[in-house]
């Protein structure tokens, strides 16, 4: 498998406009440390890099909204970062940001090469203006009626409601979000990276050189190479930032996501004057630890970036994962729907393998996964406690009562004695093929099965109760448990590093190196161990229902703001209501509109006739799953072509905060046709 000398892990540089949570924790950073400090334990030449992302228009946005300045805004979340991290033990070698002057330097001159080299296009296009704050808007910073469905709160680049890609130049009555005011057109020159000229070679080195990829990276890169590239501009008019460097480019920065992954490199060279050769010895191996909305950054763009200038190495694995829910809903920095790091360290101190531990066993490795709090009471008391803290205390605490804390030697073996050894032995090759395959919940597992079998072996030889006829017996047992113990040492080094720290005190053991995991005579005989303290502690219930109900408050707290958000519309009389003609009809048909994320074709009907309708619920429902389904649609509303197809009505929807829709139907079945009134 090592065919390389060295790897170089990178890990998403997380934005610095707020603080971080367990969905980055368990996506990304969790992970990458613990592929670092296996990589570290075998010796391997390892390097793990990140940083803060301190660039882009949320973090200046944010800085207007609280009257400070962009710098101010990422010195403050950059410290509480960084903190969280080091808290946390992520094992950085270098923990840096884009603020940094090596960043500005580095990400100018790899523009300045790719520039010189003639890898730009240069377009200039009318883009629109604050007048009164003076800056051009960017996309998402301009609202207006979508041209489409007459949504009146389209942003500049997608119509939330019925998912149509636009440009802010197609919105109806467009305003801007900073001013309040309406934005004017203004000519503006940008540099374009040719996206569509890479994609023949993207599609040989991804979707022919790299079908090893999770099926979750490659399929999404596949479907981004198959809906055809465009060219991307990777400049922006913005104040904040690295400026462009080139003449004629005042007021302008690289756009965040060109100026983001040269961090990476730029954090390797404030590290080491050896930089290069982690970044462009062919043997060198490249790995982007991300989560899901990363892929195409990391995987096309970046990559594109790379192989124009020409000297890097590109990356040979990005083993991505998907996002993590909690207590079933999505993580939200605006909604404060989020465990973060600082406070869960305030409220559970000295428990940070606890949610490593957790957030690994539930990695959101191939799909989604939920974090609950009931879950990490139950995977802390259940299998910390009462598996690997259990069996060990136990092997210390007999050790010390029966050898006076002396390794007892090894006597006659029984056949369950060599069955439990051989399972030692094996414990090596089984965690290293899946930690190799980017499996760290099952590589998790594989390393707690050592405890388990451990536990299993000791409750079945129950060496308190043969102590009394057998003291002799008693050295054996004891011996292998011990041997056990000093093997979780290494197994775990790499998930639960605080408390195999601690464990090693116990055993009066050093740091051993992964080549030595499944020896089983780690521990010499008479080789004196401590008296242990306990390794994990039990956390009951009002810990856990404190938790809940600071979640359950959140959650009132962000139903008051949209309710006022979200006020009731002014008073209609019923004739404007009856105007309305609302039946109930049944889905027959339903199929994706091509092309579209959002859209669904449904045939409906309606009762009166069988009609046509778009409806953008395409995210939602599976169009299978809505043949047969009773809706309410309104079917007096003037036709709309969408997507070059007549919509004749439209379906009904109930919109959560998050913007999740769901459709309202009769609660009973009703004939087809019946009025809602
Ligand atoms: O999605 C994010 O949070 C970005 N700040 C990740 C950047 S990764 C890399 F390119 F720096
Ligand atoms: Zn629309």
């Amino acid at each position: 498998m090592t065919d390389f000398k060295r790897t170089l892990i990178t890990t998403a540089l997380p934005y610095a406009n707020g603080p971080i949570h367990i969905g980055h924790l368990a996506g990304v950073y969790v992970p990458a440390d613990i592929y670092a400090r296996y990589l570290r334990l075998k010796n391997e030449d390892v390097l793990l890099i990140g940083g803060s992302d301190e660039h882009g228009v949320p973090i200046t946005l944010k800085a207007k909204n609280e009257g400070i300045t962009p710098q101010d805004v990422v010195d403050k979340f950059h410290r509480i970062i960084k903190k969280s991290f080091k808290d946390f033990g992520i094992s950085f070698d270098v923990y840096s940001r884009t603020s940094a002057e090596i960043h500005h330097k580095t990400a100018s001159e790899f523009f300045k090469k790719m520039y010189d080299q003639g890898q730009f296009v240069e377009k200039t296009s009318e883009q629109y203006f604050d007048e009164e704050n003076q800056q051009f808007l960017a996309d998402r910073y301009i609202i207006g009626t979508c041209p489409k469905c007459g949504f009146e709160k389209a942003y500049g680049d997608q119509c939330e409601s019925c998912g149509t890609s636009l440009s802010p130049t197609e919105l109806i009555n467009p305003t801007s979000m900073i001013s309040g005011n309406q934005p004017v057109l203004k000519k503006t020159k940008h540099w374009y990276l040719p996206l569509d000229q890479y994609e023949p070679w993207l599609r040989e080195w991804i979707l022919e050189g790299h079908k090893e990829w999770k099926s979750n990276v490659y399929g999404q890169c596949k479907s981004w190479i198959d809906s055809g590239l465009q060219p991307r501009a990777v400049t922006r008019d913005l104040e904040w930032g690295v400026p462009v460097p080139v003449e004629d480019a005042k007021g302008k920065v690289l756009y965040v996501w060109f100026d983001a992954p040269i961090g990476y490199i730029s954090a390797t060279r404030e590290l080491t004057p050896d930089w290069e050769k982690y970044w462009k010895d062919p043997e060198t191996r490249l790995l982007h630890f991300i989560g899901k909305d990363n892929i195409v950054f990391h995987c096309i763009i970046f990559p594109s970036m790379l192989k124009a200038e020409g000297t890097f190495n590109l990356p040979d694995n990005v083993p991505a994962n998907e996002f993590l829910n909690l207590e079933n809903d999505k993580i939200s920095t605006s909604r404060n729907w989020a465990v973060w790091l600082h406070e869960y360290l305030e409220e559970f101190p000295g428990k940070e393998d606890v949610l490593k531990y957790v957030l690994t066993a539930n990695a959101p490795e191939t799909k989604d996964n939920d974090f609950t709090w009931k879950d990490f009471q139950a995977r802390n008391n259940n299998e910390l406690v009462a598996i690997l803290g259990n069996f060990v205390n136990r092997a210390l605490v007999l050790t010390n009562k029966y050898f006076d804390g002396k390794v007892p030697a090894r006597g006659e073996l029984t056949s369950y004695d060599r069955e439990t050894l051989t399972a030692i032995s094996t414990i090596k090759a089984e965690v290293e093929k899946s930690i190799d395959s980017f499996r760290f919940r099952e590589a998790l597992k594989n390393a707690m099965d050592l405890a388990r079998l451990g536990n299993k072996y000791l409750a079945d030889e129950e060496p308190w109760k043969v102590f009394k006829t057998d003291p002799k017996r008693v050295e054996t047992i004891l011996n292998i448990c011990l041997q056990i113990t000093a093997n979780l040492t290494i197994a775990l080094e790499p998930f639960l590093p605080f408390s195999m720290e601690k464990l090693r005190g116990f055993l009066n053991f050093g740091k051993q190196e992964w080549g030595k995991l499944g020896d089983s005579d780690l521990l010499a005989a008479s080789h004196q161990v401590n008296v242990p303290e306990l390794l994990f502690e039990k956390i009951d219930d009002s810990a856990i229902e404190q938790q809940l109900q600071k979640l359950f408050d959140t959650r009132k707290a962000n139903e008051m703001l949209e309710a006022k958000a979200n006020p009731v519309k002014k008073n209609i009389e019923f004739d404007d209501f009856g105007k309305m003609d609302i039946r109930v009809g049944t889905v027959i048909e339903a199929e994706k509109v091509a092309k579209t994320k959002k859209l669904l074709k449904l045939k409906i009907d309606t009762g009166i006739d069988k009609r046509t309708v778009i409806s953008g619920i395409a995210e939602y429902y599976k169009p299978e799953n809505l043949i047969g389904r009773q809706v309410s649609i309104l079917v007096n509303l003037a036709p709309k072509k969408l997507r070059g197809i007549e919509s004749q009505g439209m379906i009904l929807c109930a919109e959560n905060a998050d913007g999740t829709l769901s459709i309202v139907s009769p609660d009973q079945k009703v004939k087809n046709g019946s009025e809602v009134k």
